[in-house]
């Protein structure tokens, strides 16, 4: 990389720099201050007197509240002239209308132009102790030589660009080149097998892809460019392959490929920002769905930046020094708004964790913030559950005090008092040393940020453990019953809906919009819809409670049992198949598989987990094979009964009431005793 930043870099025909510096606002002085002091725009709004007013400015003023954030707090290349045009019994939703902006002059070139020596990112390597400091001026630089590499390439605006990366500098340049040059990039977690990269390529068309030779992860050493020429022979729209060292280690090159540094060492260092329309696509994101295949979500350009920015800043408390942890692969939609966009749009210094929690040991993440002075911590439960059962002495070794807050997401965990109240416990009292609130967030792929979390909130207003609390500025969730009305009561629970469009939220799946708006926008006609059940408390508080259709979430990794059976069903010896998430102590939800085996197929119950497990990570990845397979008597109706399946996997077979009035007793007693031999041989 260093040879890529030999040259200083002069961007030219720059838009304004921003009137907004995000260092200028101190949230916690605003306890003793005036509002303006939290949130400048405040001036424009008369009435509020503090956090909850401004909510409901946001919520009830709309326009004048998006309207003022969206002028000051992008820089515009030409302003736009409404605030929004939504509606949600349409599918319609546009924000911003007739604004042009460029999102990588928003994350970079404004900053550089403020403080070109100030540290974009630290990429904090797979090897311990080896970070790498990266200045607005440096990821510029590299933005531009990717984004003119791009072009001389052919891509064009418009054109989808699939990225298969581990998180490091040239992974962000990347994404920020495409934005550069009005691209649509399309990051695929570099975790994901060979199939689905192939099947997320295709449903993309892109016709380019850009990856690293090998990935280091834990000390081991990952063949990502394998994995992608695997992917690619599927794959007959690609027309190249960019390659970045990320090892020394020499790989065959194919005529496809394209050594990347090489081609941008070539390359001048400034390269002319497209004028990008408010609404056109800024990078698409696949995610599971509850069917099959899984879904490339559509965001835009301002309101999802605007969004992320905001979150960032306020959610956070994001001051103009602090280092910013999120240890989120860029794969996902965490670390597109919060180790990408969210910080760098704010001017801040965020950390690109390229490693585990436990390598080399398990105090690797306190001794990263102790090194680094990370100020906030964003994790995941998963970690936080393995982490604690190597006890506290990994933590308590390093030097913690730079950390300000902690935050959490709880990710698709249906019990709230168990399993997460034991991490939420450890990570206050021995992470935070009880001085370091810990803040709970829930949002999805499809909300583009942040949308409930007890912060921001009014100075001093409590935080309760685990549950995600209070929506953010815009956001305004429904609860609703069966027959889709509006529970509008507290101590209640219902599905959760959003009922007014906000800028960050997704716009469509990738070639086709009728799957969105079927998925999102018609089950309750004028609401979005998350998919996720919630609870709201006496107090008003919101705390999710789980999934409400067949989605599972694995180590923080959203899955879709009907992926797995499309996959488990393709086995040789599978007549049926039934995936179902049960709680799993470590990695929140695990997955089991119920199959039942076509007729003579004579597998012992070694060879197909095996095989299973096997084909499921060959298909779709590592992280998705399960943890149990058992095998089903055929049921007298042949349908396998999924209710009844998930009470026996969750070891609530006691609630299915007297078995012998269900249809298929004996099948069901031998399906919880065949449950019962699994677990216990698997324990001992
Ligand atoms: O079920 C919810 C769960 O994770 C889903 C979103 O997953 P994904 O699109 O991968 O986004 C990850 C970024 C958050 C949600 O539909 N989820 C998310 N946050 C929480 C949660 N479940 C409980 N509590 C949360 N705080």
């Amino acid at each position: 990389m260093a040879r890529l930043l030999a040259r200083a870099c002069c961007p030219k025909a720059l838009p304004q720099a921003p009137r907004w510096s995000p260092g200028s606002v101190a949230a916690q002085a605003w306890s003793n201050g005036p509002l303006t002091a939290y949130m400048p725009e405040a001036i424009a709004f008369p009435g509020p007197s503090d956090h909850q007013g401004l909510y409901k400015v946001s919520v009830e003023q709309g326009d004048a509240f998006w309207g003022a954030l969206g002028r000051s707090r992008l820089t515009w290349i030409t302003p736009f002239h409404s605030v929004q045009d939504c509606d949600l019994h349409q599918g319609r939703v546009s924000w911003f209308l007739g604004g042009k902006l460029n999102v990588a002059v928003n994350c970079l070139d404004r900053h550089v132009h403020a403080a070109a020596d100030k540290v974009a990112l630290i990429w904090e390597k797979d090897e311990p102790g080896e970070e790498v400091r990266v200045t607005y001026r440096e990821l510029l630089e590299l933005t531009c030589r990717l984004g003119n590499t791009l072009k001389r390439q052919g891509v064009k605006r418009g054109d989808r660009v699939t990225i298969y990366m581990p998180p490091c500098p040239l992974a962000v340049a990347s994404m920020l080149a495409c934005a550069r040059i009005g691209a649509v990039h399309a990051v695929v977690f570099a975790g994901f097998s060979a199939e689905s990269l192939a099947d997320r390529i295709r449903d993309a068309q892109s016709e380019t892809v850009i990856t690293v030779n090998q990935g280091l992860r834990g000390g081991k050493v990952i063949e990502l460019k394998k994995t992608v020429d695997q992917a690619v022979k599927q794959c007959p729209g690609v027309k190249r392959v960019l390659v970045s060292m990320r090892t020394d280690s020499k790989v065959p090159m194919t005529a496809l490929d394209v050594p990347l540094e090489e081609e941008m060492v070539k390359e001048d260092v400034c390269c002319e920002p497209a004028a990008m329309d408010s609404e056109d696509m800024l990078f698409l994101l696949y995610t599971s769905g509850s069917t099959g295949k899984p879904k490339g979500l559509v965001h835009s350009q301002a309101g999802y930046l605007l969004f992320a920015a905001l979150t960032h800043k306020y959610v956070f408390d994001y001051q103009d020094r602090d280092v910013f942890g999120c240890v989120a692969d860029i794969g996902w939609i965490t670390g597109h708004t919060y180790v990408v966009y969210g910080p760098l749009c704010n001017g801040g210094t965020t950390v690109l964790f390229e490693s585990t929690p436990v390598h080399p040991n398990p105090g690797r993440y306190w001794e990263t913030v102790e090194r680094l002075k990370i100020n906030q911590f964003y994790g995941a439960p998963t970690a936080i559950r393995l982490l604690l059962r190597y006890g506290d002495e990994w933590v308590k070794k390093y030097d913690r005090s730079s950390l300000k807050l902690c935050w959490m997401q709880t990710l698709g965990h249906p019990v709230v008092p168990f399993p997460m109240n034991e991490a939420w416990e450890w990570y206050f009292r021995v992470v935070g040393e009880t001085r370091c609130p810990v803040v709970d967030t829930w949002w999805q792929t499809e909300t583009g940020g942040i949308c409930i979390s007890p912060r921001p909130s009014n100075p001093g207003a409590e935080i309760l453990p685990g549950m995600a609390m209070r929506p953010f500025f815009g956001i305004s969730p429904s609860l609703m019953d069966d027959k889709g009305n509006v529970l509008l009561e507290n101590n209640i629970s219902g599905a959760l809906c959003i009922s007014q469009a906000w800028p960050g939220m997704a716009r469509s799946i990738y070639n086709d919009h009728k799957r969105f708006l079927e998925t999102y926008l018609t089950p309750y006609p004028g609401f979005f819809f998350t998919g996720d059940g919630v609870y709201r408390t006496t107090e008003g508080y919101y705390q999710l409670t789980g999934r409400l259709d067949d989605i599972i979430n694995i180590s923080g990794h959203r899955l879709g049992t009907a992926e797995v059976e499309d996959v488990v069903n393709h086995h040789v010896g599978v007549a049926e198949s039934a995936v179902i998430g049960y709680p799993h102590e470590i990695k929140g939800e695990g997955a089991y598989v119920f199959v039942v085996l076509k007729k003579d197929s004579g597998y012992t119950q070694e060879t197909l987990t095996a095989e299973l497990r096997e084909l499921i990570s060959k298909k779709i990845a590592k992280y998705a094979a399960p943890e149990y397979v058992q095998r089903l008597p055929k049921t007298r109706s042949g349908k396998i009964m999924r209710r009844v399946l998930r009470k026996i996997v969750e070891d609530k077979a006691s609630e299915l009431g007297d078995l012998t009035t269900l249809d298929d007793h004996e099948a069901v007693q031998q399906i919880i005793e065949g449950r019962k031999h699994l677990v216990e041989g698997q324990k001992s």
